[in-house]
């Protein structure tokens, strides 16, 4: 192998591959497929699921990105999805790399190749390589890629004992930026592990007129001791497809007199501890309780019987509710 001017190895084709095989030998993932429009098609060796540096995404975060379930061998919500990251994609300047209809079709393609029936389906439009510049590249095509992995898992005690959330220190993502799914998640990785060392599973961000926002990769909602599920308002926090559709599933619970009501409204802090219960929702946790914010305790201190009902239904509707799509696997 030879060896440059300042002692560093100059890699051939051949080594490069060799090493990008001991770097997974090294960390083992379980991503069983991604597809890239810049390599024109789907690889199923996770060394290979590979993009170039240049690519804007990676080195200006020019990009975006969203999550969809595979569940039973089927997708769940994918349209709710796609309709949020066709809105990042415009808020951000994104170019297209095709039509929906065809993203979509990439998408369902590569759940396919990838035999996973239970999962996540992550995809990511960039504005493409090219140069170290801000503006996207002279001729930079947009790059698409889709990654089939098992998701993202919690611990047991989640869903028995409830989460443990801190309002963190770090400031709220401008709204433009909330509602965008972007690349730029250090606000709320930083959140995260703040929470983390502190003791705490998660973080909460309130934002400058003291509103309840939302957690690190989830949302946040509450059931009052009026019995209203209250989630707040999607302008100023991302536009959670688990939180959009709980909010719809719920009025099952409405109609049973379960809950008086569901609703939209800003929330206060000091009204959201009043909760009888707090509620943490997404895709990856669906819904969970959360029985202590900070130094206070949220309702009993268990999850309660609401989180309960409306995991139930979300479960059912991730099942056999009308929001699945098949995969030609
Ligand atoms: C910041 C943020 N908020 C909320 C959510 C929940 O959204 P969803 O229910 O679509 O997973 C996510 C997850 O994508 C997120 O990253």
């Amino acid at each position: 192998m030879p060896v440059s001017p300042a002692g560093l190895t100059v890699l051939s084709a051949a080594d490069v591959l060799d090493r990008l095989h001991h770097l997974r030998a090294q960390q083992p993932v379980k991503y069983t497929a991604f597809y890239s429009s810049q390599l024109g098609g789907i690889v199923t060796d996770p060394a290979l699921m590979v993009i170039p540096f240049d690519d804007h995404m990676v080195h200006r975060g020019h990009g975006i990105f969203d999550t969809a379930g595979i569940v039973n061998g089927k997708i769940y919500d994918l349209e709710a999805h796609l309709d949020r990251f066709l809105g990042s994609a415009e808020r951000s300047k994104l170019r297209l790399p095709g039509t929906r209809e065809e993203m979509r079709d990439i998408i369902i393609r590569t759940t396919a190749a990838s035999g996973r029936r239970d999962g996540s389906i992550r995809y990511w439009l960039s504005s493409g390589p090219g140069n170290l510049d801000l503006m996207p590249a002279a001729g930079a095509q947009p790059g698409f890629f889709v990654m089939i992995f098992p998701g993202l898992a919690y611990p047991e005690k989640w869903k028995t004992d409830g989460v443990r959330v801190m309002t963190t220190t770090y400031p709220i993502k401008p709204a433009l930026y909330a509602i965008t799914k972007t690349t730029n998640y250090l606000p709320n990785v930083l959140m995260q592990m703040e929470a983390r060392e502190a003791g705490f599973d998660n973080g909460v961000f309130i934002d400058a007129n003291g509103h309840v926002g939302e957690s690190s990769n989830m949302n946040v909602a509450f059931v009052t001791r009026e019995r209203v599920l209250v989630h707040p308002k999607f302008d100023h926090i991302l536009s959670g497809c688990t939180a959009r559709r709980m909010l719809e599933l719920a009025q099952t619970l409405v109609a049973r007199g379960e809950l008086a009501d569901a609703r939209v409204a800003d929330i206060t802090q000091a009204e959201a501890l009043a909760a009888s219960e707090m509620l943490l929702i997404g895709s990856s946790v669906k819904v969970t309780g959360i029985v202590q914010w900070d130094a206070h305790t949220i309702g009993t201190g268990k999850p309660g019987p609401v989180a309960a009902a409306l995991l139930q239904l979300l479960e059912d509707d991730m099942r056999t509710g009308p929001r699945l799509i098949d995969v030609p696997y």
